[in-house]
């Protein structure tokens, strides 16, 4: 392994996560570790050279106070005792904190003598070696949605064991403009893979008919998906192993030993158990940012690598109450309007996300000096840093202008166009 590590060890801080992502800005790749990590354990883990103790509120389980137990004390690894919450920053990163950084940079390279070896490169060459002491010589599957997540996971496989990786990419008839195509492009004729292509847009247009219902839209969506990903993997012979695009958020975010769960994680969702995988997880140690380096230095395209989110359900929740292919038609198009004309304007990258949106009402307008009676379509784009709330972009007039004039002249049964000027709360990002 060619990386130096640095272990915060989790005493009942909230803040792990941010002390882990201020070592890692030093350049030294820093994991957490549950309180009752052991001394053998840690001698165990690649290339360990110093611990990070750091307590906060969180500090009684089951019961009992936990602390730096005896046995990683003397355990001889550099130990840096640190009371985050009380070290008086109220900054999310300590490296705002010039005291706290200075104090983590003379432990990390003075006292540990870490070397600042982090970096896309090493992580990649280790994760192959890695992925192939796990794998051996058997076979991976992997759902390939398209996203960041499973992109990247997806080339690092290709990387690491190329053949025996087998991807299966699921249209379910609602992914944006383009997106399927760029993953058979850039997956199977770039890269090489194993890729099998499911056009499945008729069965889950289908089963979606006349369901208004949000929340039911969604279920019916997400049970649809994992049967057709169920039946792909059925007629594939001798697969032992899943792989998945889990990231760090995801596990930090389901819970530690000393903080609640604040959300589940189940990327794995609803798989049979008689389909019986160990799962590949190699970015599972990553923040998304990192997620997105690794994509790029393995060569992913920066459309692909800089994706803004896009939800499970897809367009499926941007085309209002039960889903017609002609409105969906008309989400679909604006949307890549509302898209190439972000990236025209520089605001590609700028704005956290932005889409469009069909109601399933219409309204009266004029056309060609007739009256029409046609839907609209409304824009949405919004800023936020962890989704939970979230502030309209104040978009200038004349990018909006061209947008709607792109969009009345070019998306068939669209007569009007609104600008959702509503922050969450209290509306939501999405409509549904
Ligand atoms: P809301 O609408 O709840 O959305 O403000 C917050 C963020 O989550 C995305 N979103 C989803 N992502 N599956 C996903 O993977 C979903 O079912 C889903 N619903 C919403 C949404 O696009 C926004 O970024």
């Amino acid at each position: 392994m060619k990386q130096d590590m640095i272990v915060v060890l989790d005493l009942g801080s909230t803040r792990n996560t941010d002390v882990a992502r201020a070592v890692r800005a030093l350049g030294v790749y820093s994991e957490i570790c549950n309180y009752d990590v052991t001394a053998e354990e840690l001698r165990a883990m690649p290339n360990v050279k110093g611990i990070i103790a750091n307590g906060g509120p969180n500090d009684v389980v089951d019961g009992v106070k936990i602390g730096l137990s005896q046995e990683v004390y003397s355990s001889g690894f550099p130990i840096y005792t640190f009371d985050y919450e009380e070290s008086g920053s109220v900054n999310p990163m300590p490296e705002k904190d010039e005291a706290i950084q200075e104090a983590l940079r003379s432990f990390v390279f003075d006292t540990c003598k870490a070397q600042p070896n982090w970096n896309m490169e090493n992580f990649i060459a280790d994760q192959v070696e890695l992925i192939r002491r796990q794998v051996g010589d058997q076979k991976v599957l992997l759902a390939l949605s398209g996203g960041v997540d499973s992109s990247v996971v997806a080339a690092l496989l290709l990387k690491a064991i190329g053949g025996q990786l087998t991807c299966v990419h699921v249209n379910h008839g609602l992914l944006r403009k383009g997106e399927p195509e760029q993953v058979v492009k850039v997956f199977r004729e770039e890269l090489n893979a194993n890729l099998i292509y499911v056009d499945a847009t008729d069965r889950f247009l289908d089963k979606l008919a006349g369901v208004a219902d949000p929340e039911q839209k969604r279920k019916i969506i997400g049970a649809e998906f994992i049967r057709v990903f169920e039946e792909e993997a059925r007629k594939l012979d001798g697969i032992k192993f899943l792989a998945q695009g889990t990231i760090y958020p995801d596990i930090v975010e389901s819970g530690t030993k000393t903080a609640k769960m604040v959300k589940s994680h189940h990327n794995v969702g609803g798989l049979p158990e008689d389909l019986q995988f160990d799962l590949v997880e190699p970015l599972k140690m990553l923040f998304k940012d990192e997620v997105r380096a690794c994509g790029s230095a393995l060569g992913l395209p920066d459309s692909m690598v800089y994706r803004q989110p896009f939800p499970g359900p897809g367009l499926g929740v941007r085309c209002l109450g039960a889903i017609t292919r002609d409105r969906l038609e008309a989400v679909r198009e604006s949307d890549a309007i509302l898209r190439e004309e972000f990236a025209n304007a520089g605001l590609e990258r700028k704005v956290w996300q932005y889409f469009t949106i069909v109601p399933d009402f219409k309204s009266v307008g004029v056309r060609d000096n007739a009256r029409c009676f046609d839907w609209p379509v409304i824009i949405r784009a919004v800023n936020t840093i962890d989704a939970m709330t979230a502030s309209v972009e104040q978009l200038e007039w004349p990018v909006l202008l061209k947008i709607t004039d792109r969009i009345l002249k070019e998306v068939p049964g669209v007569n009007r166009v609104c600008y959702d000027v509503s922050p969450k709360p209290t509306a939501t990002i999405e409509w549904e």
